[in-house]
């Protein structure tokens, strides 16, 4: 579709002439004499930038550029300078303008700045679109912190409601980083348990005897070192949850005393002799395959058939895309806040290279990925450099993107420019591949690069 752009200025020849230029470059050019007329097309109409002259009659350029601004904050204002004039230009980029540009009019740097500029506001707009949508989706889960919009995500938080109310056991399935641990959250946020204790034991970061008393508690001189009597953490969450993460790494001997758990309601403290009945929802997560784990004889499968009566696999982020920039938007404000950075979002040479990543690591790669990110920022947006190495080289290098309108110049440009860079800057490897001599190759890219 073509894009609208309107040229504001009360000489006619400079507005048609412009607007002509427009109409040769492929878009729609829009013509307005004042800015009182201008102002009305834009809230009438879908202006995708504007041009503006700076003096007029009635409403000037820089009261136009101000209104747009405020109200339209995407809308690209590019304003125009006769000679003289050119700190009106710097105070009017002051007040939001993108650039200005001085008359007569040099049609090539028009060209460039427009393309510019479109980008700039499709980044923009995708952005602000991301940030409304990130919370419409917050207002909307009361109950849980997971972010998501693909059938998958919201097909885990159905059931998530839906298995919450009961008191039979869950296993979480999935790769390390998918969110485990945030669905064990939500679980217990939907249930009737949330106001009760929720423990959470990370069961390989214990060795097996500490497991046993972690878990079960202990009574003095039950072993060297119980100097008095200590719960373990399933009489700390009676009433509530505990969340046993990690389950696939516990060894034999809890494995037996867990199960009894799970079937009888009851334990003993290491060393102890009374009873003790509790009530206790137990979830648990693993990123093993635990049914390949019973084959080799790690883990017992009455223990699993006890523990799997709900399961809930969280898939991986390669998985479901979609939820992809939701995600890195919301680890995106958060690691501006926490830095007090100003980052308004991604460039397109970064969208694509994280769109394009295979993500191993899941959401946790992700969110570190983009708090590095932010560290590394300095300007208004992500660039592609400022990402991890892993997933910058994921970047789309084996295509460019020419859409219809583009001068052959400009394609001829980013042919050039795209093959050198897949060919990693090796100047005649691009030549032999584009059946052109090297030197073609180096002179094209001095001008390019002494172009504007
Ligand atoms: N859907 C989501 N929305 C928002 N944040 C998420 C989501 N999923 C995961 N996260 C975040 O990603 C990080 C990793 O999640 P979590 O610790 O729950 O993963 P895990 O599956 O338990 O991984 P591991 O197996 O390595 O323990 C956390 O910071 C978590 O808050
Ligand atoms: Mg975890």
């Amino acid at each position: 579709m073509k894009r609208n752009i309107l040229v504001v200025d009360d000489e006619k020849y400079i507005r048609e002439g412009l607007v002509a230029a427009l109409e040769l470059d492929g878009y729609n050019g829009l013509q307005a004499e004042n800015g009182e007329i201008a102002w009305k097309m834009v809230n009438n109409q879908a202006i995708d930038m504007v041009i503006t002259d700076l003096r007029m009659p009635d409403m000037s350029g820089s009261e136009l550029l101000k209104r747009i601004y405020s109200t339209y904050p995407t809308i690209p204002v590019v304003v125009l300078t006769g000679h003289g004039t050119i700190e009106d230009a710097v105070t009017a980029m002051q007040n939001g303008a993108v650039d200005f540009l001085t008359k007569p009019v040099n049609l090539d740097h028009l060209s460039v700045l427009i393309k510019r500029s479109l980008a700039g506001k499709d980044m923009a707009d995708k952005n602000r679109e991301l940030r409304t949508e990130l919370e419409n989706l917050k207002k909307k889960s009361g109950y849980t912190s997971i972010i998501g919009k693909s059938q998958k995500v919201l097909k885990l938080i159905e059931t998530i409601q839906q298995i919450a109310p009961s008191r039979a056991s869950v296993l979480i399935t999935g790769e390390s980083g998918v969110g485990k641990e945030l669905v064990a959250d939500a679980i217990v946020n939907y249930s009737d348990r949330r106001d009760k204790p929720f423990v959470k034991v990370h069961c390989a970061a214990l060795n097996a005897n500490l497991l046993e008393s972690e878990l079960f508690g202990h009574v003095k001189g039950a072993f060297t070192g119980a100097i008095a009597d200590k719960k373990g953490r399933f009489e700390l969450a009676d009433g509530g949850t505990i969340f046993l993460d990690e389950i696939g790494e516990i060894d034999p001997s809890t494995q037996i005393k867990l199960l009894r758990v799970l079937q009888e309601r009851e334990f003993e403290k290491v060393g102890g002799e009374k009873t003790i009945k509790t009530d206790v929802r137990v979830i648990a997560a693993t990123n093993r395959n635990l049914e390949e784990e019973i084959k080799k004889g790690n883990f017992r499968d009455d223990l699993y058939y006890r523990l799997n009566v709900v399961n809930l696999p969280v898939p991986p982020l390669r998985e479901r895309k979609e939820d992809i920039f939701l995600l890195a938007t919301s680890f995106l404000n958060e690691f501006c806040k926490e830095n007090k950075k100003n980052i308004d979002g991604f460039s397109n040479e970064a969208r694509s290279a994280i769109a394009g990543y295979d993500w191993p690591g899941n959401i946790r790669e992700l969110r570190n990925c983009v708090e590095s990110a932010v560290v590394m920022c300095r300007g208004s947006q992500i660039e592609l450099g400022d990402l991890p190495p892993a997933v910058s080289r994921a970047s789309k290098t084996d295509s460019v993107e020419i859409e219809l309108g583009t001068t052959m110049d400009e394609a001829e440009k980013r042919i050039i420019l795209g093959t050198v860079a897949w060919c990693k800057g090796n100047k005649s490897k691009a030549a032999d591949v584009l059946g052109l001599g090297r030197k073609t190759i180096i002179r094209k890219m001095q001008e390019y690069e002494a172009a504007p």
